[in-house]
């Protein structure tokens, strides 16, 4: 697989990576099977989509169990990233809060530690900053981490570009974690894609399939698990799904024109808007985990990226 660089840590790591939320978290909540999920972890790792992505609020808890669980044995392949920062108050709903402050996020990260049963994970993000804690102090307890080789690296997830900024002053920002996909974009408009570029950073693109609707096999509400958190969601919403098809219209014409199939086009597009960037898709199936990671060698003309480009604005927001 085409790899990608690791922010100035010197490591590479697969162009398309594996995002676990959905194994334990988020979607399709009856369809999950501990057991394949496991199995697709470990195939990802077979097929160099080595950046494994989880976070403390999966579940919540579960999802780093699970991975831990895939990786016994195996850590030494992956690129190891989760998350700390949200806190989960209600699992039904989903709710959670914003936990900044140093003496959290550093008991939230030995927690993950012991639950994914490593000695160090390779990247810990913040998962949102905490408004009611100075970002240099979030930041500052992070970078301790890193110091007692708890953590290889650390990253941010939505983050301004003065955030960043921030934070980068202080200690380097390997990743920015934030979602970028042919439906939200973002990144592109607000300048934090080009600052990465710039800064050296790199850019993990979170959601590249827009949650399964990028796919193209969502053209309504019932096309969904009927037990699934997307229901809940503005862009999920029938008006909505039907509103967007034509972003699939126009991803189905260059998947047919490449012979590839639509999220592999969706996943293409992602990847070329830049050699910093990497996208984490999340599957739990593994037939999508094989035809996600060959998009990793999907190449789009000059003329089918004018066409995706030039997408309609998505109708609904993200959340
Ligand atoms: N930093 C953050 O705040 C944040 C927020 C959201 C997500 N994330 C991370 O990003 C990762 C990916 O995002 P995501 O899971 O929200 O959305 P996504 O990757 O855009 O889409 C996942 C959905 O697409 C389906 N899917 C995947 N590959 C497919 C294929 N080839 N064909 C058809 N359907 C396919 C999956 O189905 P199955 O489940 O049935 O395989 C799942 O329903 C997460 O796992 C998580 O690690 C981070």
């Amino acid at each position: 697989m085409d790899t990608r660089q690791m922010g100035g840590t010197g490591r590479r790591v697969g162009a398309v990576g594996l995002g676990c939320m959905g194994m334990s978290w988020g979607y399709d909540q009856l369809g999950r099977d501990a057991d394949v999920s496991v199995q697709v972890i470990r195939r990802a790792l077979d097929l160099g989509a080595d950046l494994i992505d989880t976070s403390d609020q999966y579940g919540p808890f579960t999802n780093e169990e699970l991975v831990g669980r895939a990786l016994r044995g195996h850590r030494d392949r992956a690129y190891l990233a989760t998350k700390g920062g949200l806190v989960v108050d209600d699992p039904e709903t989903f709710a959670s809060h914003r936990d900044g402050r140093p003496e959290h996020l550093r008991a939230a990260c030995e927690a993950s530690l012991r639950r994914l049963g490593v000695d160090h994970v390779d990247l810990y993000q913040l998962h949102r900053i905490d408004p009611e804690v100075p970002l240099e102090e979030s930041w500052g307890a992070l970078a301790e981490l890193v110091k007692e080789g708890k953590v290889g690296a650390i990253g941010l997830s939505e983050a301004s570009v003065e955030e960043i900024r921030t934070a980068h002053a202080i200690h380097p920002v390997t990743s920015v974690q934030t979602e970028l996909s042919l439906w939200s974009r973002e990144p592109l408009a607000d300048g934090v894609l080009a600052h990465c570029a710039e800064a050296g950073i790199t850019f993990v693109s979170y959601s590249p399939l827009g949650r399964g609707f990028l796919s193209g096999a969502i053209s309504s509400p019932e096309d969904l698990p009927e037990v699934d958190g997307r229901h809940r969601t503005p862009r999920f919403q029938p008006e909505a799904i039907a509103a967007n098809q034509p972003i699939i219209d126009r991803a189905r014409e260059v998947a047919r024109q490449l012979g590839v199939t639509v999220p592999q086009v969706s996943l293409a597009w992602v990847l070329a808007q830049g050699e910093h960037v990497v996208a984490i898709p999340g599957t739990k199936n593994p037939r999508y985990l094989e035809e996600n990671a060959a998009a990793a060698g999907v190449t789009l003309t000059s003329e089918q990226l004018a066409l995706l480009d030039a997408v309609p604005e998505a109708v609904g927001t993200r959340y």
